[in-house]
């Protein structure tokens, strides 16, 4: 730690104010250390305790190449879950054979890029996607291993855009006997393809292992109806990610062990009950790795009080870097990275600076006293922040820093003004007046 400073807010062992200043802010800010302290936690925890079973970082909740360097190097393989999710994954040069490759609309072109890199997994969503991989496959001369993803028909306590397992989604092969039943017919008669399994996924930033366990159950019953009917063995058992983390002090998230284990012994037990072989199981947590090895540094603007009403205090981000709070009503902690020694003795509601009424970061926050300039840092961002922002108001997308020991790396630049101008195919006719 830095003492030269006492008030300043330190993350991964560096001090926010001092990294605001140099890289100005809005600001992601990652720590390496951190992701790997949980990529290690599922290697040793479930990986060595389950000889066999995978683990997949789930992308789409941060990445970068440099992030694809790091998932390569921890040894896990890598869920994506569209073409450029999957470029990315190639420029990084992270190995196809470990890529698991999602989504409940490939396309032909998503499909043939899929088959044309021989990615370790494709996960199929829905019947008719059998068909049009097993062409692709076959025009390449490919064999590709697929899991079929299925519905479990269980409700994970979260969001409601966030639930996947339940009856009525838009994803996976729903459970109905004559609809499974064909699918896995199919795919057991596709010469390219083989199908080594199923994938379910609950959702997404879950604290109860009950929805994983009634999950198990579900599809390992499946599994025996399927041996019975079809005679189909299955090899593998992916169950998705959606491991809940910490955003505030209200929530207690679990170590992953804490699914894995509960998954491990219902597979088991369900093995044993309905004789059946034990199947290799996968998971996929991206939150969970991700989420709070990530913070968002911002400077206070305005600050104006309402009498009788509230305190608003606006920062130089928003909805643009972190739509999460809008579009799900998530809720996140704060500090003001440059009074860490003053009592919290005002309340606040922290907004972004865009047209937008509902572009609220956080509601009724505890601070010191704010004025202009103040750093705000903002926990718990590392997952689906970067990787959902957009430039509503035309505002840029902040950079990326990379946090790895004592040292600070810029990993992605700060979008300029002149980058989003960038697809604009007429601004030279625009400039001479000829449109
Ligand atoms: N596997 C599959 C097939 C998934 O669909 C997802 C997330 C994951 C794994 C990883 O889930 P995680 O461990 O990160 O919860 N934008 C939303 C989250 C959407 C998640 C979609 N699928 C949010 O900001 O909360």
């Amino acid at each position: 730690m830095n003492n030269q400073a006492n008030n300043h807010f330190h993350f991964a062992g560096q001090d926010m104010v001092k990294l605001a200043g140099t890289y100005g802010t809005p600001l992601y800010v990652v720590s390496e250390d951190l992701i790997r302290q949980r990529c290690r936690q599922v290697k040793t925890d479930f990986l060595d305790q389950y000889p066999g079973s995978r683990a997949a970082y789930a992308s789409k909740a941060f990445l970068s190449m440099a992030m694809c360097r790091i998932i390569e190097s921890e040894g896990l393989c890598l869920d994506v879950v569209s073409g450029g999710e999957l470029y990315t994954a190639v420029q990084a040069g992270f190995p196809m054979e470990r890529v698991i490759f999602h989504g409940n609309n490939k396309s032909l072109e998503e499909l043939e890029m899929a088959v044309s890199h021989r990615v370790g997994r494709v996960v199929v969503d829905h019947p008719e996607e059998i068909d049009m991989l097993e062409a692709v496959a076959a025009a390449a001369g490919a064999a590709m291993t697929i899991q079929l993803r299925v519905v479990p028909e269980v409700e994970g306590k979260t969001h409601r855009h966030i639930m996947t397992g339940q009856k009525d989604t838009k994803f996976g092969i729903p459970l109905a006997p004559a609809i499974i039943e064909a699918a896995v017919k199919k795919a057991m008669e596709s010469p390219h393809l083989d199908l080594a399994g199923f994938h379910f996924h609950i959702g997404s930033n879950l604290f109860e292992q009950e929805v994983y366990v009634a999950a198990v159950e579900r599809v390992m019953t499946l599994c025996r109806q399927l041996q019975e009917s079809l005679g189909l063995t299955v090899r593998e058992l992916n169950t998705g990610g959606g491991y809940g983390i910490q955003y505030t002090t209200e929530d207690s998230p679990h170590p992953a062990s804490y699914y894995t284990d509960a998954i491990m012994e219902t597979v088991s037990a369900c093995a044993d009950r309905l004789k059946l072989p034990v199947p290799q199981v996968t998971i996929e947590p991206g939150r969970w790795i991700v989420g709070e090895a990530g913070i968002t540094l911002y400077t206070v603007g305005a600050v104006k009080t309402i009498p009788g009403v509230r305190t608003y205090v606006s920062v130089d981000g928003g909805l643009p870097d972190n739509i999460r709070p809008a579009l799900y009503g998530a809720v996140y902690g704060a500090v003001v990275a440059n009074k860490m020694d003053q009592p919290c003795s005002e309340t606040v509601t922290v907004a972004g600076k865009c047209c937008e009424t509902g572009d609220i970061l956080i509601w009724d926050l505890k601070t010191p006293p704010l004025e202009r300039g103040d750093v705000l840092a903002v926990l718990s961002t590392g997952a689906y922040n970067e990787s959902m922002a957009n430039n509503y108001n035309r505002l840029p997308r902040p950079a990326v820093v990379l946090l790895t020991g004592d040292q600070a790396r810029l990993m992605v630049d700060r979008e300029t003004r002149e980058d989003l101008l960038m697809r604009e195919r007429r601004a030279a006719e625009i400039a001479n007046g000829s449109l």
